[in-house]
């Protein structure tokens, strides 16, 4: 049979890209995009990260190579992960400010000025000797209070390092508060807080301990959210802006977009995801198999995040996409 005269054609619109193009309700900038990059300290030359093909752990010349290029490409802002030489109980390499994390936001701050938003990684688990996110408790169990005051430290000597945002990513209850007013006691009234709001203790994050040479035995399901809940997003979320965050984060992406969709309509502030090391590494692993078309996929992936409602995306794509885009 023929459809009848005047009868609905949804097809219309997908008849050529130039029309697909015209009515996307989606689209990709480098402006959204976030790029994550490691430093590692006493590293002569960049070293590869075996299980996030394409990704490095940057010696401090390197590092400030590949962020130049992200400038260029017009990504919107790098996010830094320091890989310190020694660890410790308390993770004194985080708060040193002759520190790998510190040193290296320095540098960037040094080169780039305001060209970019460098954001710091504001946890302990890549300077504390058990890997953990926080400081641990006589009993092994990780103290949240006691942790607050090192994250409270650690900001400031971001701050003072020359980040111009602190990414929170340790889940602890309270951090963004305790830390808002530590800099704003501080004097650093402009340093901007994106708190990873909505954090999942996912197995997405596998590759990335693999790339910060983590310690952790265990997991941090004490800490980071059940894969099960969704309703506890909001709540996390909603208590992150009463304390004053800039920006909430929602993390990992892909299996989370259902909390994307859900927290978007609720906040009044840039909503950001991340993609994390799991989730590049999925694509890679297929890709290298000829299972998948590589660079479909990551922008099918990365449009998904978008559509479901993140306005900033972190991911370890960033400078290549940006290319793409322009
Ligand atoms: C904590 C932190 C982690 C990631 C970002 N910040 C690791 C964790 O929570 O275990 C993961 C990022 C990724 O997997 O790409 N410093």
């Amino acid at each position: 049979m023929s459809l009848r005269p005047g009868a609905p054609r949804p097809r219309r619109l997908r008849q050529n890209p130039a029309v697909r193009r015209l009515v996307a309700q989606t689209r990709l900038h480098p402006a959204d995009l976030v790029l994550p990059m490691f430093v590692k300290e006493g590293l002569a030359e960049p070293a590869a990260i075996g299980s996030m093909p394409g990704v490095v752990q940057h010696t401090m010349d390197s590092l400030v190579v590949a962020a130049t290029e992200a400038v260029e490409a017009g990504v919107g802002g790098l996010m830094l992960f320091g890989v310190p030489d020694k660890r410790d109980e308390i993770g004194s390499g985080a708060t040193d400010p002759d520190g790998i994390l510190n040193v290296a936001l320095r540098r960037l701050r040094s080169k780039l000025g305001n060209d970019t938003v460098l954001i710091g990684d504001l946890c302990l688990d890549e300077f504390t000797s058990h890997g953990h996110c926080g400081v641990l408790a006589a009993d092994g169990s990780v103290d949240n209070d006691a942790t607050l005051r090192r994250y409270d430290e650690m900001a400031l000597a971001q701050a003072e390092a020359g980040a111009h945002m602190i990414g929170m990513s340790g889940m602890m209850d309270g951090q963004v508060g305790s830390a808002r007013v530590a800099l704003d006691e501080a004097g650093h009234l402009d340093t901007m807080i994106l708190a990873y709001a909505a954090k999942y203790a996912s197995a997405a994050f596998g590759p990335f301990r693999e790339a910060v040479d983590s310690a952790l035995q265990g997991d941090r399901a004490t800490y980071q959210q059940d894969p099960a809940n969704a309703t506890e997003s909001l709540r996390e979320v909603l208590l992150d802006l009463a304390e004053g965050a800039d920006i909430v984060m929602v993390k990992p992406a892909l299996p989370y977009l259902d909390i994307i969709a859900r927290v978007a309509p609720e906040v009044d502030v840039p909503l950001a995801a991340y993609q994390v090391s799991g989730e590049l590494a999925m694509i890679e692993a297929a890709a290298a198999n000829g299972w998948i078309d590589r660079d479909r996929m990551i922008r099918e992936t990365l449009t998904s995040i978008r559509r479901a409602g993140a306005q900033i995306i972190a991911t370890y794509y960033a400078t290549q996409i940006a290319r793409t885009l322009r």
